[in-house]
């Protein structure tokens, strides 16, 4: 078996070969991991940023789209894919972490170098082993439809951290709309509020956190923990809180709007 990494992309069946897209993806992901690595602590919030809008919907379209062809063609698949899945979600848990740690701190250091780590092993386990694993298996062709459809579901996928959703289908398929929406809602609030948001910085700094809790709240949905191996579960009160849900998703709308419509009133007076 020969490593993804020590393939060509028509190796790896062309450009569209879910293959050839995992590979870059894991070439860029090692770039913001050493982004990461050298930035000062002010620089650590948008390099982290960058560095989810890639790992998650990556992983999650991992998780729904090609673990579960994994399970189908190999006869030790359900092994080889819990133990991907074990790394994704140690992942989860420890950017949830991050959002609590203080700048700076010890602990906080311990965790980013863990998530490095972590991040570095996923991969050697993709291109070193399940990758080949599936290449045996599936034609050209299949690994072509395959990148398609993985790339159609990292396009919509969360774009953060939900340790409490399951980490296969049909959990993670029925969280990913309500927890996408929230996910990118705060993408586009914290891109506002890293550029400056002068004095709705208060008001945005409030959306982004009911943002965050809403999320939270709803991923201890039971539907959304369907179908998860014991070993990726993680503990957590029930409950959904609809009201902050709609107020926060209500605000996450019109917040940026009532912004860019503030700019653009500025620029026509300058
Ligand atoms: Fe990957
Ligand atoms: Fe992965």
């Amino acid at each position: 078996m020969r490593s993804v990494a020590d393939q060509s992309v028509a190796e790896l069946g062309g450009r569209i070969s879910v293959l050839s897209r995992q590979k870059s993806d894991h070439v860029r992901l090692d770039q913001l991991l050493h982004r990461l690595r050298e930035s000062s602590h002010e620089e650590q919030l948008p390099a982290l940023l960058e560095l989810y809008r890639l790992v998650f919907p990556h992983a999650f379209a991992e998780e729904s789209v090609l673990w579960p062809v994994m399970r189908r063609v190999l006869p030790d698949g359900e092994e080889l894919t819990l133990q991907v899945e074990q790394e994704h979600q140690e992942v989860n848990e420890l950017v949830t972490r991050l959002e609590d740690l203080e700048l700076g701190s010890p602990e906080r250091q311990a965790a980013l170098e863990r998530l490095d780590e972590v991040l570095r092993e996923d991969v050697r386990d993709e291109e070193d082993e399940l990758f080949p694993r599936l290449q045996e298996r599936v034609s050209e062709r299949e690994l072509r439809l395959l990148g398609i459809a993985w790339e159609v579901v990292s396009r919509v996928a969360p774009t953060r951290a939900h340790p409490i959703v399951a980490r296969r289908p049909p959990g993670n398929v029925i969280a990913a709309l309500p927890l996408s929406v929230l996910d990118r809602s705060r993408d586009r609030l914290d891109a506002i509020r890293l550029r400056g948001a002068g004095s709705a910085e208060g008001a945005l700094h409030a959306v982004t956190d009911a943002l965050t809790r809403a999320a939270h709240a709803i991923e201890h949905s039971p539907a959304m923990r369907h179908g998860e191996d014991p070993s990726t579960r993680v503990d957590g009160k029930p409950g959904v809180p609809w009201g902050l849900l709609g107020g926060a998703l209500v605000a996450a709308v019109a917040v940026p709007i009532v912004l860019s419509r503030r700019r653009g009133r500025r620029r026509r007076a300058s």
